[in-house]
Parts: C-alpha cells; sequence; structure tokens
C-alpha cells in the first residue's frame, strides 16, 4: 500500500493478511531488517494518547527514525498549509507521516494524482475528523479475530455516539465486508439512517443478550458544538438509558466481548468497575494497537519500497 488512509479499499484479502501480520508480531515475529533508514514523523493536530503513542511504539519495534514533531508549535500555527507541511517535510527528507487532523479526508489534498508528482511522503491516516479511523478499526477486528477466530455471522452492536465517530465509520464499513452482522444503538440524535445500509438500530437492551461484541462508542462532547443536545446532555441519565451497568453486563453473553476504542468516560458508556472486567477487552485493545500499527506500517513500507524492503 502506497498510503493508508482509510480502509474503504481494503480487500478482504488485504484486511486478513494484515490481522494475520498483526498476531505474528504479537506472537514475536521479529520485524524485517531494513537495509535503509528510513524516517517517520507524527503530526497530531488534535489530542491523542493511545494512536500517538502506540505508532510511535510501533516504529521503534520496526527500527525506523522517528523525527518529532509538536504540532502546537509548528507553523501550521502561523497559517502554514497542510500540505506545505508535507512538502517541507519531504524535502527534510522524511519517508512517511501519520497525521491526525480535524477536517474530514485532510488526505485527500496529500495523496491527489497532482499532489502525488511532487509529494513522495507516505501518508497514514491517525484519524481524520468524525471521518475514518483506520488504526482504530484494524486493531479492533484484529481483537475480534483473536477472540472468535473469524468474522461471518458474529453479531456485533456498535453503541453510542455514532454520527461524530470516525471509528464507527471505519467499523461499520469492514465488519460488512467480513460477513459479521452489524447493529447499532445509542440515542437517535447521534444515529444517521443513512447507516442502516451497514446494520439494524435496536434499543440497547434488546441487543445485549444476543450479541457476540458490544462496541461501545466514546461520547464526543468536543464534536458537538452547535448540537442542541449537548447542551441538554445529563451524564447520569445516559449511563442509565445506554450505558454498560452491571445489570447489562449480566445480561450479556458468557462469551461476549465489551470493546471501546477509548478514551473512555467512566461511568458514562460503561460503568468504571467494568473498565478491566473479565468480558472486558478494552487494555487488549490497546496492546494489540501496537502490533497492528507494525503490520500497517510494514505495508506502506513495503508499498514504497522503503527501508529496501519489497
Ligand atoms: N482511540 C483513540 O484514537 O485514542 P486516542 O485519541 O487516545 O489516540
Amino acid at each position: 500500500l502506497p498510503h493508508f488512509v482509510s480502509v474503504e479499499n481494503l480487500t478482504v484479502d488485504q484486511t486478513l493478511a494484515l490481522i494475520k501480520r498483526a498476531e505474528e508480531f504479537k506472537a514475536g515475529t521479529p520485524a524485517p531488517e531494513l537495509r535503509e533508514p528510513v524516517y517517520v514523523t507524527n503530526m497530531f493536530f488534535e489530542n491523542s494518547t493511545r494512536t500517538h503513542t502506540s505508532f510511535a511504539m510501533a516504529e521503534k519495534k520496526l527500527g525506523l527514525t522517528e523525527i518529532p514533531f509538536d504540532a502546537s508549535h509548528s507553523s501550521i500555527k502561523k497559517g502554514e498549509t497542510l500540505y506545505d507541511t508535507c512538502l517541507t517535510m519531504d524535502a527534510l527528507g522524511v519517508d512517511l507521516t501519520v497525521i491526525r487532523a480535524s477536517e474530514n479526508e485532510y488526505y485527500q489534498a496529500l495523496i491527489n494524482p497532482q499532489a502525488d508528482e511532487h509529494l513522495s511522503i507516505g501518508v497514514i491516516n491517525g484519524g481524520d475528523g468524525s471521518g475514518q479511523h483506520p488504526s482504530q478499526c484494524m486493531l479492533d477486528i484484529m481483537t475480534i479475530h483473536e477472540h472468535f477466530g473469524h468474522f461471518t455471522g458474529l453479531k456485533v452492536a456498535i453503541v453510542g455516539d455514532i454520527t461524530n465517530s470516525r471509528v464507527a465509520k471505519s467499523n461499520m464499513e469492514i465488519l460488512n465486508k467480513l460477513g459479521a452482522e452489524v447493529f447499532f444503538s445509542g440515542p437517535e440524535y447521534w444515529y444517521d439512517h443513512a447507516f442502516d445500509q451497514y446494520g439494524t438500530y435496536l434499543p440497547v437492551d434488546e441487543l445485549i443478550g444476543q450479541v457476540d461484541v458490544l462496541m461501545l462508542l466514546r461520547v464526543q462532547h468536543e464534536r458537538h458544538a452547535g448540537d442542541a443536545n449537548e447542551a441538554s446532555f445529563n451524564a447520569a441519565q445516559y449511563h442509565q438509558q445506554f450505558g454498560i451497568n452491571q445489570a447489562r453486563y449480566q445480561a450479556m453473553k458468557k462469551s461476549a466481548i465489551i470493546m471501546h476504542p477509548g478514551p473512555i468516560n467512566r461511568g458514562i458508556e460503561l460503568a468504571s468497575e467494568l473498565v478491566e472486567a473479565p468480558q472486558s477487552a478494552f487494555v487488549e485493545q490497546m496492546t494489540n494497537g501496537v502490533f497492528m500499527r507494525m503490520a500497517m506500517l510494514e505495508a506502506v513500507l513495503r508499498g514504497r519500497k522503503l527501508g529496501g524492503l519489497a
């Protein structure tokens, strides 16, 4: 892959190959030896703990050289465009960049055919606004694969602030492609019936006892500017109506898992005491993130023939 900006165009075979590779890395398969140095910079214009740090960890494990980039002190603050920032990195000799930005599809300006004639930097999307979050999606399906060994017929419920979630967009697409049965739940005001093409919207209590995966989404207050539902938001009420409390946890299938991309609003999407419960895969998801990001970076290294890899 020359870039990794979305899961939209990934084939089932490519998806399964990435899961296999990430699972190999997790099992201890050493990273391929690089014959030439590869430089990478992580440009995060939105806050991040997991994605930023696990990309840095994955880069280290692959033997890449990370060039530090501090978004808050960068010339983006002086009005420089993202394209010109990438042009700069490219001119300095940076081979790859991982970018998180608040604008949906920011990457189109960097990877279109015209830009491609001038920029020779590989782009990996660390999350674009409410668009896509491919690395979170890939680590999520790796985690599901580890638990169930397959996707066909698995029932997966995506619950919460779906309209504003890039995690939901990537996951609903790929889960459909892989043959899982997708359901949606949560507040109807944060659900768009355009998603009906990917799954069925149902009340959470109708889903709880029948699904294999309960994928909870963070309430994304930072994306609710101008949303009347933000002003009337009540955390306790949300938890009571849509959150996973002890009673709902007890109603789950014993083989089912809870997932959450993090960060968790404890006591809202999930009762605080359930974050590390036996059926919660939250910590495992974060661990898997390093290995899946290694697999994704390696795919781009090979796609661009960097480090002497073909
Ligand atoms: N899941 C996720 O993207 O977390 P961060 O915002 O901490 O990277």
